[in-house]
């Protein structure tokens, strides 16, 4: 369980979060935050994983305050944040990026390498080459892969569809409502539509504020999300 209480983040001077309170457990299936560019959703994420510092208000991780932890020690109680980046290790093979995922996990490495193989098999076939050589939608299939290997509680992903063509997002939203079935996913979006489908509770994130939160499906039929997204 995270529990986001109250935060205000900023860079310098200027403060993008205010006063922000948000929360997301295993026992939920899909959580989505949408809106807008510079909103300030990569920044909440970026604050979950220990990355970046809050001004004001506490992000409690399985109990312990994340301001007081490495965030590799957020990885090892569960939380996992896909980036916009990526990240890959272009250079590196499918798996060698794979094994990269696992660092806090190295016990369970086969066993879950082979979970991510079954999710998804270009992966397998692809092992042995280079990241970087693979298409954009498969380097998007990796860098998920990559996540799960530290086998999370909950996994963010923000904006896996990012740079992908309509037919290879539509298979990313496939396999994330697949991984939603064994993992919690806290998705990050700017294709509105597709990600309040499938998300149980949904927020909409303007200038660093949620101005509403309701079932995704509920969310789609408000008015203001009709009207500023769709
Ligand atoms: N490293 C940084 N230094 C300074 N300002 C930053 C930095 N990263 C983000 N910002 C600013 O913080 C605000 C929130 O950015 P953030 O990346 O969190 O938004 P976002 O909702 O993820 O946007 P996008 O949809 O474009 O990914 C923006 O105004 C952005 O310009
Ligand atoms: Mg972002």
């Amino acid at each position: 369980m995270i529990e986001v209480d109250e935060i205000d983040v900023s860079y310098g001077s200027i403060q993008v979060l205010w006063d922000l309170s948000f929360h997301i457990s295993e026992e939920d299936r899909v959580v989505s935050i949408v809106g807008p560019n510079g909103a300030g959703k990569s920044t909440l994420l970026r604050v979950m994983s220990g990355l970046h510092p809050v001004d004001d208000g506490t992000v409690t991780a399985w109990g312990a305050d994340v301001a007081t932890l490495d965030p590799s020690e957020v990885v090892k109680r569960g939380f996992v944040h896909v980036s916009e980046e990526r990240n890959l290790f272009g250079d590196m093979t499918v798996r060698e990026n794979l094994e990269m995922g696992a660092y806090t996990r190295r016990d369970t490495l086969e066993e879950t390498m082979r979970e991510v193989f079954e999710l998804f098999p270009i992966l397998e076939e692809r092992e042995d080459q280079r990241a970087e050589s693979m298409s954009g939608g498969q380097q998007q299939m990796l860098a998920i892969g990559r996540g799960l290997m530290a086998r999370p509680k909950i996994l963010a992903l923000d904006e896996p569809s990012e740079g992908l063509a309509p037919q290879i997002t539509n298979r990313v939203f496939e396999k994330i409502d697949e991984i939603s079935e064994e993992v919690t996913v806290l998705l990050v979006e700017q294709h509105v539509h597709k990600a309040l489908r499938l998300a149980d509770r949904a927020y909409l994130l303007e200038n660093g504020e949620f101005v509403t939160e309701d079932s995704g499906p509920a969310l789609l039929e408000s008015e203001h999300v009709k009207e500023a997204y769709l």
